[in-house]
């Protein structure tokens, strides 16, 4: 009789949604709009399972399942963005089925792991592929941060793959805003570039897709900075006032100081003893990381510079010891 009874109900503290079976006793992750839990879907498959509840946030249930519906009508997928199967409704809510990611987000990923700087460049292109890949079809993120990139195992011997996830914020721009610009002030605040805080200045916020290059380079930062099991924040160690300017978001000092016609501040220090891979990366946390949003490197571009140092690799070291300079980008954008 039992026996019956196992096929007929799902297992204690799982529950079943359209043939999935969730584990709603432990979640695996959470974060300002949803739970996710491990699940299982009808062939075994390992899933995680996002759950939004339309009794607590009724507009970002639904606007986050659009989106990822609206990813479905993309030309082709991207190996760097998580993968969906499945949005269901189920009673108050809205559950939307992914790839589940072994190795958690980069967060969890850095404070269990503690990788060479040749398997940061790997991840750290990875990162870039994704977003480039997004720019490409007018999708703005508007939180990266290490908390929605997940990192996904790939074999024992193969570097893991990173998948960009929560698309809660993201916006497909049509071709008049991505002209004009956004306005709505979203994110997170160590990952918000200046311009969001331009706000206290002038009372109005205008911002462009360059505030994910902003914050790719800001996570690159952390990246580099990565101390063993802790959380990956990104830390402005140089140029710093710390009397006046300690404690406070980089995008915050860096707008203050705009305001007050201060020099820019360098998130990166090049030395002589770098690596040619530590200098290339360090450079494109500066290009990334520009007050002005116009001189930003792209993705694409900081995926350019990345292939350069690769095929260079094993020829004299050439001079990357200068960061690139505003103008410098201003001719790479032309390109
Ligand atoms: N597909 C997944 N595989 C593994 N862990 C995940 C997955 N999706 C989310 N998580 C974990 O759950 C956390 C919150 O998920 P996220 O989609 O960012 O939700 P929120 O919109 O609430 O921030 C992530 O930071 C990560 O730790
Ligand atoms: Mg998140």
């Amino acid at each position: 009789m039992s026996g019956v009874l196992d096929l007929m109900e799902p297992p204690s503290g799982t529950i079943n949604i359209h043939g999935y079976t969730v584990n709603i006793l432990d979640d695996i992750g959470r974060g300002s709009f949803g739970t996710v839990y491990a699940a299982l879907d009808s062939n075994g498959n390992n899933r995680a399972a996002k759950k939004f509840s339309f009794r607590d946030h009724p507009k970002i249930a639904s606007s986050e399942a659009v989106q990822f519906i609206k990813f479905h009508d993309l030309p082709q997928e991207h190996r760097n963005i998580v993968k969906i199967y499945d949005v269901k409704k189920h009673k108050a809510s809205i559950w939307i089925f992914m790839e589940m990611c072994s190795l958690g987000d980069l967060n969890q990923y850095f404070r269990n792991n503690f990788p060479e700087i040749d398997l940061k460049l790997d991840l750290i292109t990875q990162i870039l592929g994704g977003v480039a890949y997004l720019h490409h079809y007018r999708i703005v993120h508007r939180d990266i941060k290490p908390g929605n990139i997940l990192v996904q195992s790939n074999g024992t011997d193969e570097p893991p793959v990173i998948k960009i996830t929560d698309f809660g914020l993201a916006k497909f721009l049509d071709p008049n805003e991505e002209t004009s610009g956004m306005s709505t002030d979203v994110g997170t605040l160590a990952f918000k570039a200046p311009e969001f805080w331009q706000k206290a200045r002038n009372g109005t916020i205008r911002y462009h897709k360059s505030v994910d290059c902003y914050a790719v380079g800001l996570t690159i930062l952390a990246m580099l900075q990565a101390k063993q099991g802790q959380q990956l924040t990104p830390m402005a160690l140089h140029s710093l006032d710390t009397s006046a300017e300690g404690g406070k978001w980089i995008g915050m000092i860096m707008n203050d100081r705009n305001t007050h016609r201060q020099p820019e501040l360098n998130l990166v220090q090049i030395n002589h003893t770098d690596s040619i891979i530590i200098k290339r990366i360090k450079q494109i946390v500066q290009g990334m990381t520009f007050f002005n949003p116009k001189f930003r490197l792209t993705a694409k571009q900081s995926l350019q510079l990345l292939r350069q140092q690769e095929s260079h690799e094993g020829d004299t070291p050439m001079d990357v010891s200068a960061p690139p300079t505003p103008s410098a980008m201003v001719k790479n954008r032309a390109l």
